[in-house]
């Protein structure tokens, strides 16, 4: 059993974690939050989404969001744009890197990005390729990589397909979404046998929500197998607004406290991370869903 030296740890809270609010939550909470997360050592924070307000309406603040950052120093500031027009104004805020997001049933896709999966890979093509052009890295996700809340079961090998097309057409590392955290470390090892054939296992990430509580049990899995970026929310904050009853990712708190007990680098200030916690589920009236950020604050 070998563990990777260190993890880098995707922060998603401030998109995956804030777009499913239904209250509106003020600019300055965001920036706040994302100023909190770059000071307690997170060093790639997702900040936010450049996709139609009329479907995410929590995101419409994308371009405040990401022009009035305060940014700290070796920290990647990104934002998702699912097509050419999220992109373009995207670049216009100075985003340093964006993701394009997929998945691998075509229910889901329909559901959250109004196309099929073989449209939405046409659809990223030329994004990619203009934010080659501007010298913007590209991340790619899959979704439902561990089931699909309208078709259930997703064969891994559909899974391998979908990363293999975002990995060929040029996105630097593939995020495997379990969207609904339906996963078990079973099921996620032999989802990632499939994908790594087609993709290095160095340009894989995982993106596990934590609806059925298995998500740190599945990230102990795959870092076995040699996963070594994990995406993480502070607080388990958040839920898909295409994927009905979704919990938030896994927090962030536990991660890396997980982390450390295996003696795995992050480079992460746990405790400026729970405060960060404590305090954000407090401003936005949610339950803090990290245990770890709960008996700290206990303590
Ligand atoms: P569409 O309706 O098919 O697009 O939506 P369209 O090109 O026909 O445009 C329709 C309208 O949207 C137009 O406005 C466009 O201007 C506007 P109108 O003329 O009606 O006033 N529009 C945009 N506005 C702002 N920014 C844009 C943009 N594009 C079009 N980029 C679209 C297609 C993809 C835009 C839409 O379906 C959408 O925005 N979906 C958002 C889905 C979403 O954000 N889901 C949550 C994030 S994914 C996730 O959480 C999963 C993940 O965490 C991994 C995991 O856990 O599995 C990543
Ligand atoms: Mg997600």
């Amino acid at each position: 059993m070998t563990f990777p030296k260190q993890v880098r740890l995707v922060e998603v809270g401030p998109r995956d974690g804030l777009q499913n609010e239904s209250t509106p939550i003020a600019t300055d909470t965001k920036l706040e939050l994302i100023d909190r997360l770059g000071a307690a050592g997170i060093r790639y924070i997702e900040a936010a989404s450049f996709v139609s307000p009329k479907w995410v309406p929590q995101m419409a603040d994308h371009r405040e969001v990401m022009t009035g950052l305060k940014r700290h120093n070796g920290v990647t500031y990104a934002a998702l744009t699912p097509n050419l027009k999220g992109l373009e104004a995207a670049l216009e805020c100075g985003v340093e890197e964006v993701a394009v997001f997929g998945a691998a049933s075509e229910a889901f896709s329909q559901k959250n990005i109004n196309c099929s999966v073989a449209e939405s890979l046409a659809r990223f093509e030329p994004v990619l390729e203009r934010a080659r052009e501007a010298g913007v890295r590209v991340r790619g996700y899959v979704s439902c990589v561990l089931g699909c809340p309208y078709e259930g079961e997703i064969a891994p090998a559909k899974v391998a397909e979908v990363s293999k097309a975002l990995y060929d057409m040029g996105c630097y590392e593939v995020s495997l979404g379990d969207t609904i955290g339906t996963g078990t470390p079973l099921t996620a090892k032999r989802m990632l046998e499939a994908v790594s054939r087609d993709v290095p296992m160095e340009k894989l990430a995982a993106h596990f929500h934590d609806t059925y509580g298995q998500a740190l049990a599945n990230l102990y899995a795959v870092l076995e197998e040699g996963i070594a970026v994990v995406d993480s929310s502070v607080a388990g904050l958040g839920g898909c607004p295409y994927a009905k009853g979704a919990s938030g990712n896994v927090a962030s708190e536990d991660v890396v406290y997980l982390l450390n007990g295996l003696g795995i680098e992050t480079g992460i200030d746990l405790d400026a991370l729970a405060n960060t916690g404590t305090w954000i589920t407090q401003t936005i009236g949610r339950p803090n869903r990290s245990k770890v950020g709960v008996a700290l604050a206990a303590r």
